[in-house]
C-alpha cells in the first residue's frame, strides 16, 4: 500500500494543501512521486496531450488502463488515481463497476469521474465495493459539447446551484474528494465551505484544499497552456535545443567522442580475431551452399 491514501487526503483539508499532478508514463511518474507530489494521476487529458487528440472524448478504457500500468509501476508513495474516460461509466452502473475494477487492477488506488449529482449511485456502488472515487465539477471537458467549449463556469444562480449539488451529491455518496475546474474563485471558495471532502482546484483560485496541473501544461512542453496555467519551466525550448545540439554534433562528427565508443586497444589482436571470423563466416556460407 501506498503512504498517500485517501484517507490521508481527507485529513489533509484545511491543514495541508494537496497537491496533484498529472502523469501517463513510468519515468514522468517517478520524477513526479520524487518531488513529493500527494496524488499522480492518470488523467484522460492525456488523449489531448500525448496522442494529439481535439479532445479527451476518444480516449479508451484500453488507452487508459495501459497508461495507468506504466504509472503505478513508478509510484511508491503518492496517491495513484485514475481517470474513467467518457463513455465507460455513464451508459450502465455495471459498466461502470466493471471499468473502475479494471483501473484498479491496472494499479491505480482510486478512480475519478466527471460529474457529480448524475452519478451518485455509481459513487456509492463503488465506495462501497471498496474502490474509492474523486468527482469532479465545474468545467467537465468530457460535456464541452454541451457546455459549449471549454469556458469559465459558476457565472450564472444556474451554474452555482449545479456545481453545488454536484459537491454534495458526492460528498453524501462517499467521494473523497473532488476536482472543482475552471470556475470563478468565489465558487470554489463556497464549494471549499459547503463540503467536508477536499476540494482540488485547476483554474478555480486559491480557496480550495488543493491544486492540479497538467505535465505537459506547468513543464511548457507546448506552446499554448490553459490561461490559468503557471508554466514552471519552458522544457520544449530546453528540449529542442539539445536535440538541435545532438543533430549539429552527429553531422559535424563530434558525437560520438571518445568516451561514448570502446574499441581493441591491441590491433593486432582485432586483426587475428577479424581473420578468423570472416573465415568462419565463409565457411558457413560455402556449406549452406553446398547444401
Ligand atoms: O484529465 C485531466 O487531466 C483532468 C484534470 C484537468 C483535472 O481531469
Amino acid at each position: 500500500m501506498r503512504e498517500i491514501t485517501p484517507r490521508k487526503i481527507i485529513e489533509m483539508k484545511g491543514k495541508e494543501k494537496i497537491v496533484m499532478v498529472t502523469a501517463y508514463d513510468y519515468p514522468s511518474a517517478l520524477i513526479a512521486d520524487k518531488a513529493g507530489m500527494d496524488i499522480v494521476f492518470i488523467g484522460d487529458s492525456l488523449g489531448m496531450v500525448v496522442y494529439g487528440d481535439e479532445s479527451t472524448l476518444n480516449v479508451s478504457m484500453d488507452q487508459m488502463v495501459y497508461h495507468t500500468r506504466a504509472v503505478a509501476k513508478a509510484v511508491k508513495r503518492a496517491l495513484v488515481l485514475a481517470d474513467m474516460p467518457f463513455g465507460s461509466y455513464e451508459i450502465s452502473l455495471d459498466e461502470g463497476v466493471r471499468n473502475a475494477v479494471k483501473l484498479i487492477q491496472a494499479g491505480a488506488d482510486a478512480v475519478k469521474i466527471e460529474g457529480g449529482a448524475d452519478h451518485y449511485e455509481l459513487v456509492k456502488k463503488l465506495v462501497r465495493m471498496g474502490i474509492p472515487v474523486m468527482g469532479h465539477t465545474g468545467l467537465t471537458p468530457q460535456r464541452y459539447l454541451r457546455l459549449g467549449g471549454y469556458r469559465l463556469m459558476g457565472e450564472t444562480e444556474e451554474e452555482i446551484e449545479e456545481i453545488l449539488r454536484d459537491a454534495k451529491a458526492l460528498e453524501k455518496a462517499g467521494a473523497f474528494a473532488l476536482v472543482i475546474e475552471f470556475t470563478l474563485s468565489d465558487v470554489a471558495k463556497l464549494v471549499t465551505e459547503e463540503v467536508s471532502i477536499p476540494t482540488i482546484g485547476i483554474g478555480s483560485g486559491p480557496y480550495v484544499d488543493g491544486q492540479v496541473l497538467v505535465w505537459h501544461d506547468l513543464l511548457g512542453i507546448y506552446e499554448s497552456t490553459p490561461p490559468f496555467v503557471k508554466k514552471y519551466a519552458d522544457l520544449k525550448s530546453m528540449i529542442q535545443l539539445a536535440l538541435e545540439e545532438y543533430r549539429n554534433d552527429v553531422k559535424e562528427k563530434k558525437f560520438p567522442g571518445q568516451d561514448h565508443y570502446w574499441e581493441f586497444l591491441d590491433k593486432e589482436e582485432f586483426e587475428k580475431k577479424k581473420r578468423r571470423a570472416m573465415e568462419r563466416l565463409n565457411r558457413s556460407e560455402r556449406n549452406g551452399e553446398a547444401e
